[in-house]
């Protein structure tokens, strides 16, 4: 069966870096059609440049790479060096990409892309604020039914925000944008926090990742134990959630998550619950549902997959 193709739109950050190689360690199975950056964990400028970083440590050099929106929709931009560093990507020594970005914006090379596929062909991962996707959908609707499913990581209901009490990072930094996608008709399946923080990283599966031996083993190790420290300090010695690879992963083996269908709104009103994914889980509001909302997940089966990829990354 031919690969899925598909699309990861992403704000790099460590988390994101491991949803690419996650991608890229599984080619059988997915066909990475393009990277499209966005603005969200560090500037624009940070998130293409870790983005390109990650595409040559996956030996991935033939794929595009395109920066997109520098902020939100509406909102200023809200950024989260406190938890992935000044650069997005710190942990290891990075040098500076020798790959070079495409000269399209994200947004354009979207629509063009998608007008040009057939209905459901291309699947997308948005693993930052969801500001590209929205402005393609805005800047040309004719592209939704040629999306087969948004797979995205943000929002947070069950188990409350990690930026504030009510939101979570992504669905924060652009809340107009996230209105605009859940709004969309577009197949949505969420991997809220509600289900990533089902799922975290033990040390001693971030030290085998390190005894890879690999130049991917390494710089995954060293930019896992540098992300994890924010969490730990927040969660406790449990262990910190690795967000983004979750929807790559849903892709892969589906049979890992379980949720259900349910109507989903995004508060862009109010500056107490700014970018709140309001679930209606038992159909309170009897809404037809617009997402698949996963709340459960194998976590051990989630960090196996991760790791077969890594190991195939590289000989
Ligand atoms: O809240 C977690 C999300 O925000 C992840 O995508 C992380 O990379 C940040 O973008
Ligand atoms: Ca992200």
């Amino acid at each position: 069966m031919a690969a899925r193709k598909i699309i990861i739109d992403t704000d790099p950050g460590q988390d994101d870096a491991l949803a690419l190689l996650l991608a890229f360690g599984s080619p059988d199975q997915l066909d990475v059609v393009g990277v499209t950056c966005v603005a969200g964990n560090v500037p624009l400028s940070y998130t293409t440049r870790n983005a390109l970083l990650i595409c040559e440590l996956a030996g991935r050099t033939d794929t595009p790479v395109f920066a997109g929106c520098s902020r939100p929709m509406v909102r200023d931009l809200v950024t989260a060096e406190e938890v992935h560093g000044k650069t997005g990507l710190d942990g290891p020594e990075w040098g500076e990409p020798t790959m070079s970005l495409q000269p399209q914006h994200a947004v354009d090379w979207l629509v063009e892309t998608l007008l040009a596929a057939d209905d459901g062909e291309i699947t997308i991962c948005p693993v930052g604020p969801l500001t590209n996707i929205a402005m393609a959908l805005v800047r040309e609707p004719a592209i939704a039914p040629k999306i087969r499913e948004l797979v995205i990581m943000g929002g947070a209901y069950f188990a409350g925000g990690n930026i504030t009490p009510a939101a979570e990072f992504n669905a924060y930094v652009d809340p107009h944008a996230s209105d605009v996608v859940y709004r969309s008709g577009v197949p949505i399946v969420t991997m809220s926090l509600d289900v990533t923080h089902e799922a975290l990283m033990a040390k001693e599966w971030i030290a085998s990742i390190g005894a890879l031996g690999t130049e991917v083993g390494d710089k995954t190790e060293a930019m896992l134990s540098f992300y994890e420290r924010y969490d730990l300090d927040r969660y406790g010695d449990l262990g910190g959630p690795l967000h983004d690879p979750a929807t790559v992963a849903y892709l892969l083996k589906p049979e890992l998550y379980s949720g259900k269908q349910a109507f989903v709104a995004v508060e862009t009103q109010s500056e107490l619950t700014m970018g709140m994914t309001v679930v209606d889980w038992w159909g309170a509001k009897r809404q037809e549902p617009n997402c698949t909302w996963i709340t459960e997940v194998d976590a051990e089966g989630f960090f196996a997959l991760i790791y077969e990829a890594l190991v195939a990354l590289k000989p």
